[in-house]
């Protein structure tokens, strides 16, 4: 039997529905062309989009990182957050002061650190928790003493953190600067800047604290040294940072030596207590306190520093 196709009635009748079925893929065909089009547009664009923030994310991290420096400098919301009630309740003060000194020592460390010959030493947290909590404590005196500087650049932070709280200080720091840090005991690795610890440093970082790093008193030698001791200790301290030898024995005689020189009502910072790499400081600090004749109290702890305060 003819198949019907050839049948040339059947073929005309059928030719405007085949018109119109040849139509309809024609339009489906090119609408799926330009929908491929476009797909493979949008995945060009977002593998744009995602080299940019790859590039954009390295960049920011060149800011960060741990590269040069003691430790990277990207704390997490819990740690910032747990700071902030470690400074309140030490310092009395409630946690919007303490988020924002927070927050503006983050950001002084992020651009004095930028700028920096050299680093600030121990974890962002621990920095970040000396530099808040000093000046909500309102020393009784402009006078500040470090013990230990390495770079000199915790002491040129520490005085912007002051001036920004109306202290304009008086800043004397006391460090053999012999090139490279001492700890006595403790192997040092290699100095992850490849800066030396030297005075001119120092002197270049100091400069970033403004007037008061600027004109800071540098004692160069050991903190038991006699001459120095007898060289610094014209006067009362409103704060001192005990942050040089991390043995026992040394943190046990600065603890006697700033009994002397601190003012009444007077801040003793207390660098790296409860630190597991330095036991010596909370073991000394401890043993100190308990003696019954310590001038100094505990006020709390802030991340691995102890800060304490001289009776009036
Ligand atoms: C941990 S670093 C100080 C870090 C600095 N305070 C900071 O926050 O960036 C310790 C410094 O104390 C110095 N040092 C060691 N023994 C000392 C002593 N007996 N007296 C004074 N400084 C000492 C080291 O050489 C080193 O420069």
């Amino acid at each position: 039997m003819p198949s019907l196709l050839s049948n040339r009635l059947t073929r005309r009748i059928l030719r405007p529905a085949a018109a119109l079925v040849d139509k309809r893929i024609q339009r489906s065909a090119s609408g799926l062309r330009t929908d491929l089009e476009t797909l493979r547009r949008e995945a060009k664009e977002l593998r744009e989009q995602q080299t940019e923030l790859r590039n954009q994310q390295y960049a920011v991290g060149l800011l960060f990182d741990r590269t040069g420096r003691s430790g990277h400098r990207v704390p997490s919301p819990a740690e910032i957050n747990g700071l902030v009630r470690e400074i309140a309740a030490v310092s009395g003060e409630d946690g919007g002061l303490a988020r924002r000194n927070v927050t503006i020592a983050f950001r002084n460390v992020i651009a004095l650190e930028s700028l920096a010959v050299g680093r600030l030493a121990g974890s962002t947290s621990n920095i970040l928790g000396k530099l808040s909590t000093v000046p909500l404590l309102k020393p009784p005196n402009e006078n500040v003493l470090e013990i230990g500087t390495l770079h000199g650049l915790f002491a040129a932070t520490l005085m912007r953190m002051l001036h920004r709280a109306g202290v304009e200080a008086e800043l004397t720091i006391v460090d053999p600067l012999v090139g490279s840090q001492l700890q006595p005991g403790a192997g040092m690795g290699a100095e992850p800047t490849g800066t030396p610890v030297r005075e001119d440093v120092v002197r270049a970082n100091l400069a970033l604290g403004g007037r008061a790093g600027a004109e800071a008193r540098v004692q160069q030698g050991f903190s038991g040294d006699p001459k120095v001791r007898s060289a610094v200790s014209d006067r009362k301290y409103g704060v001192i940072i005990v942050d040089g030898d991390h043995s026992a024995e040394g943190v046990a005689s600065d603890l006697e030596w700033v009994e002397e020189i601190v003012a009444p009502g007077g801040i003793v910072v207390l660098d790296d207590f409860g630190d597991r790499s330095w036991p010596g400081v909370q073991e000394a600090a401890e043993k100190h306190l308990a003696s019954g004749t310590s001038r100094l109290e505990l006020l709390g702890r802030v991340s691995t520093s102890a800060f304490l305060r001289a009776r009036a």
